[in-house]
């Protein structure tokens, strides 16, 4: 069953856009993620099936992959040991069968860590309008999603609500200090180049992507999702071209029909949000599914 908003016998100590956080002992989490999904900022009445559990599973797959080399607050994400953990989930076992993940609890970092190996979205905005990327120049010849080599480590802030705003490594540095700040850097980079290699060979091209990180005794872990098309720009390696925007892997239905709505005058573009048709929920659905299958190259085990 899609499920829109979770209620468990844990506290709940946050509800983002998509993940519902309980505590889960002194120094762990549960991190549940729903089948919520946004698009320009609005959450859809609707739940796009299997989607929390891809968002999960991925997230997973990359942490069991690149854990030799990014030390990471997954614990398990696997349903049979999170019930055996925390006995009193076991009544919603089938409920969060895919889309929990039992993590080790950290003081989280408070900026985004975005890397970009294309032009595109907000940067691409700025660029535009100044030949900058957070008042920094960038050099003069780009187009949109035009190749950016080497990647650009491009902090933001994260805005409670609203938009994240992009500062300079000068100020991320004030931030998280000069020492943090270059370890974030090299721990980014790193997830990015095994990433975009990796989705490469799968005919994805990660325009970019944004991290988190946290601190558990003094040390950094990577936290939150990783590469997932929530956090991620996912783009057909076969559809890419400079100079225009290639379609979202995931999303790009949803953009679609509310693009349609507001066109057609029936939708001003904030909440609510109109009604999604069946249709296109099942192709998201189904787009998220793929890309999971994709990149891991098997079927995600729940929908099996
Ligand atoms: N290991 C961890 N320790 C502490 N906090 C974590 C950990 N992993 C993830 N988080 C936090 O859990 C939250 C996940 O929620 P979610 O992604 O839904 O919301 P969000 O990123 O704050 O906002 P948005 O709705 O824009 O995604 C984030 O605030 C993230 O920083
Ligand atoms: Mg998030």
């Amino acid at each position: 069953m899609p499920l829109h908003k979770s209620d468990l016998p844990l506290p709940l100590i946050r509800q983002g856009k998509v993940r519902d956080v309980y505590e889960a002992g002194p120094d762990q989490l549960l991190l549940v993620a729903t089948d919520r999904v946004s698009a320009f900022d609005v959450i859809m009445r609707e739940a796009v099936p299997h989607k929390g559990a891809v968002l999960t599973q991925l997230t997973a797959w990359w942490l069991r992959r690149l854990g030799g080399e990014v030390p990471h607050h997954m614990l398990s994400a696997d349903i049979g040991e999170i019930c055996e953990a925390i006995p009193a989930l076991a009544p919603h076992r089938a409920e969060l069968a895919g889309r929990a993940m039992l993590s080790r609890r950290a003081e989280v970092f408070p900026i985004e860590c975005v890397i970009r190996g294309y032009l595109a979205g907000s940067a691409w905005k700025e660029y535009r309008k100044s030949g900058t990327l957070a008042g920094e120049p960038l050099p003069g010849s780009l187009r949109e999603s035009s190749r950016l080599s080497p990647p650009l480590f491009s902090p933001a802030t994260k805005a409670e609500t609203g938009h994240d705003e992009n500062i300079t490594r000068r100020q991320a540095a004030a931030i998280v200090g000069a020492e943090r700040i270059a370890e974030l850097e090299r721990l980014t980079r790193l997830v990015y180049e095994r990433g975009s290699e990796h989705a490469a060979s799968r005919g994805i091209i990660v325009a970019d992507t944004k991290l988190e990180f946290g601190e558990v005794d003094g040390r950094v872990i990577l936290v939150d999702e990783v590469l997932t098309p929530d956090s991620s720009r996912f783009w057909p390696a076969d559809r890419y071209e400079e100079g225009a925007a290639p379609p979202s892997l995931d999303k790009q239905p949803l953009r679609d029909h509310l693009e349609r709505e507001k066109n057609a005058g029936r939708w001003n573009g904030d909440a609510p949000p109109p009604p999604l048709p069946p249709d296109v929920i099942d192709s998201m659905s189904r787009r998220y599914l793929e890309i999971y299958q994709r990149l891991t190259g098997a079927p995600l085990p729940v929908a099996a």
